[in-house]
């Protein structure tokens, strides 16, 4: 049986497929058979996958609500599914939010964006209920200011919703885009912090989900 985590979140730029490849490669680092679901109609996680043929994890792209059925025939070949959400696309956010265990909901530290995931966790919070709880949910912050204390606002502003909020985090780091483009994660680069961040991530998540 495959776990499926899922990195949703409506508003566009807040760090999803930077989440999905990074934790994809640091999930595989760690032994397991991972695919990579990219359900984004913009490709961003194909096109960061064509962007290295030495690319350590498969990426699929299956972007229609039917989602679930989309991805039978393939989790079964794999011991985690990671679902890349596309922005704005209500219905594919609906989608992924039934094939998951797990959702990961990338903020970023402003009240734009916490004000903006209203709507999916309320999705989220109905899929529970009629889950029996058996649903995952958690924020992850996105994009820190490194050297600054997260505010209490924004932490405040979260624990509105009633919903977890991973201890681990990404910063801003120039590494993320710079290994992006190459079809690289943070694991390939040189920046320690963010190997080190991401692999914090990676692990939180792995205590979460068993
Ligand atoms: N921790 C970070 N530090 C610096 N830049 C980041 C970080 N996370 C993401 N970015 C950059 O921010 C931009 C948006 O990130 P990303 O594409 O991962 O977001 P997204 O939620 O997938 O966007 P979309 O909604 O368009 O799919 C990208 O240019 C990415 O390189
Ligand atoms: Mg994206």
């Amino acid at each position: 049986m495959s776990v499926t985590i899922s990195i949703l979140n409506q508003k566009g730029g807040s760090g999803k497929t930077t989440l999905a490849t990074n934790i994809s490669v640091g999930l595989a680092r760690l032994g397991g058979r991972v695919l990579l679901v990219d359900t984004d109609p913009q490709g961003s996680a194909r096109d960061w996958r064509s962007a290295n043929e030495n690319c350590q994890v498969p990426v699929i792209g299956l972007d229609r609500p039917s989602l679930a059925n989309d991805l039978k025939d393939f989790s079964k070949q794999y011991d985690i599914v990671v679902i890349d959400g596309a922005p704005q696309l209500r219905e594919m956010a609906a989608a992924a939010i039934k094939t998951s265990d797990a959702i990961v909901v990338p903020v970023q530290p402003s009240p734009y964006d916490i004000w903006a995931t209203a709507d999916l966790v309320e999705l989220i919070k109905a899929r529970q209920e009629i889950t029996d709880g058996k649903l995952q949910a958690a924020f992850i912050v996105s994009r820190a200011i490194p050297n600054t204390k997260l505010s209490n606002e924004v932490i405040e502003a979260l624990s509105h919703y009633s919903m977890p909020i991973l201890k681990s985090m990404t910063f801003q780091r120039v590494v993320y885009a710079a290994s992006a483009s190459a079809g690289l994660s943070v694991y390939d680069a040189e920046d320690e912090k963010a190997k080190y961040e991401m692999q914090s991530i990676v692990e939180e998540l792995m205590q979460w989900v068993n």
